[in-house]
């Protein structure tokens, strides 16, 4: 089956489309990110990101198919992200991608954020289509998840563990928020960890032996405590007195190893991430491994997951891991095979599970 795919994602800051050739071919893929409004607040800001979204989509759409040179005849379906993601955001996304598809007579398939990060690994990137094979056990890690999923054929998912309580990227941006350094934490993170030694500080795994659940909180606060002696205490204001400003001797104040303290942060997520899917690979007895998510875009994560393992390990690229429509088109493509079209009462769905 020939099929041009228009992918729409808008769950989050980015403002995204995509046109995909046979669920394999990228044609075209533009992201307008929103990262810069949002970085003033350490964080995106929901109702800022769905406005931004309604001035971007139509621009960012007419450039995809520009750029993929193709019309609206040439299209043969508009898959859109329907969730999980932010509600305001993924709103825009769903009701642009109902008005195109109902106003051009077009297929209308709503598709699974998660689902979408994990399809990106099927693209051919250099003119290849990796080899990829079933059953595989699938990493994904991003802002807003950390799972752990067997995979035996498209479509097909069972959730073999996730996190407890942060998700992995959720992490790096909170622990790069500690450390003084720009959002979102994880590039930053990952760029600073380059000078530093990952042995530096002795920082907790949280294994939760016989799982394969994450846990990341118990880590960022052994990163907060670690800040906490660094840092020179403001002093505690005196009741009924006004807050007085001391200065603290230059030699009293040891300035905080911002690049170890990445290292060594870096080091414990990748340690437990690599390992549960090495755990997970070797129980399922699996052909490959994929990695998907913002969080794979992390160099380090990449080569841990590969060192120890013996089947293949398949990764996107950097600027493909992180929010984007080609996945949409991918995943859109597998479902309009499979005959998984969407109705026109398609809504969003904030909490989206992907099984
Ligand atoms: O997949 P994504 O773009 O959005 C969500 O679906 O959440 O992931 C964004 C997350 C952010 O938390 C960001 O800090 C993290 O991915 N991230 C990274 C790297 N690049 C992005 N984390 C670690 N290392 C990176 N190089
Ligand atoms: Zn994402």
């Amino acid at each position: 089956m020939t099929a041009h795919i228009l992918g729409i994602e808008t769950s989050c800051d980015e403002t995204a489309a995509a046109v995909i050739k046979d669920g394999r071919w990228i044609l075209s893929n533009v992201v307008a990110t929103q990262m810069d409004l949002h970085a003033q607040y350490g964080g995106v800001f929901p109702e800022i990101a769905s406005r931004q979204h309604i001035l971007s989509i139509m621009p960012v759409i007419r450039q995809a198919m520009g750029e993929a040179q193709v019309t609206w005849d040439d299209l043969d379906a508009v898959a859109v992200v329907y969730g999980p993601g932010l509600p305001g955001s993924l709103l825009v996304g769903v009701n642009v991608a109902k008005g195109l598809a109902l106003g051009r007579d077009l297929p209308l398939v709503g598709i699974n954020h998660i689902e979408a990060h994990i399809l990106t690994n099927w693209l051919a990137i250099n003119g290849e289509p990796p080899p990829i094979e079933f059953p595989l056990v699938c990493l994904i890690v991003s802002g807003g998840h950390s799972e752990l999923v067997l995979m035996r054929s498209f479509g097909q998912y069972e959730r073999l563990g996730g996190t407890i309580d942060d998700a992995a990227g959720e992490a790096f941006d909170k622990v790069g928020r500690l450390l003084g350094l720009p959002y979102p934490g994880g590039p930053a993170i990952e760029q600073t960890a380059r000078d530093g030694n990952p042995a530096a500080f002795s920082l907790p795994r949280a294994w939760l032996r016989g799982t394969y659940d994450f846990s990341f909180s118990g880590l960022k606060t052994a990163v907060l405590h670690v800040v906490q002696k660094y840092e020179a205490q403001p002093p505690k204001p005196r009741p009924g007195g006004t807050r007085r400003k001391l200065s603290m001797p230059a030699a009293l104040v040891r300035p905080l190893p911002v690049a170890n303290l990445a290292a060594s942060f870096q080091a414990a997520v990748v340690d437990v991430l690599a390992e549960k899917t090495r755990q997970a690979a070797s129980e399922f007895e699996v052909r490959c491994v994929l990695l998907a998510g913002g969080v794979a875009a992390n160099q380090t994560l990449c080569r841990s997951v590969r060192e120890r393992l013996d089947v293949p390990v398949y990764c996107p690229p950097p600027d493909l891991c992180t929010d984007n429509a080609t996945g949409v088109g991918v995943a859109g493509y597998h479902a309009l095979r499979g005959g998984r079209v969407s109705d026109w009462d398609l809504d969003v769905l904030p909490g989206l599970r992907l099984a």
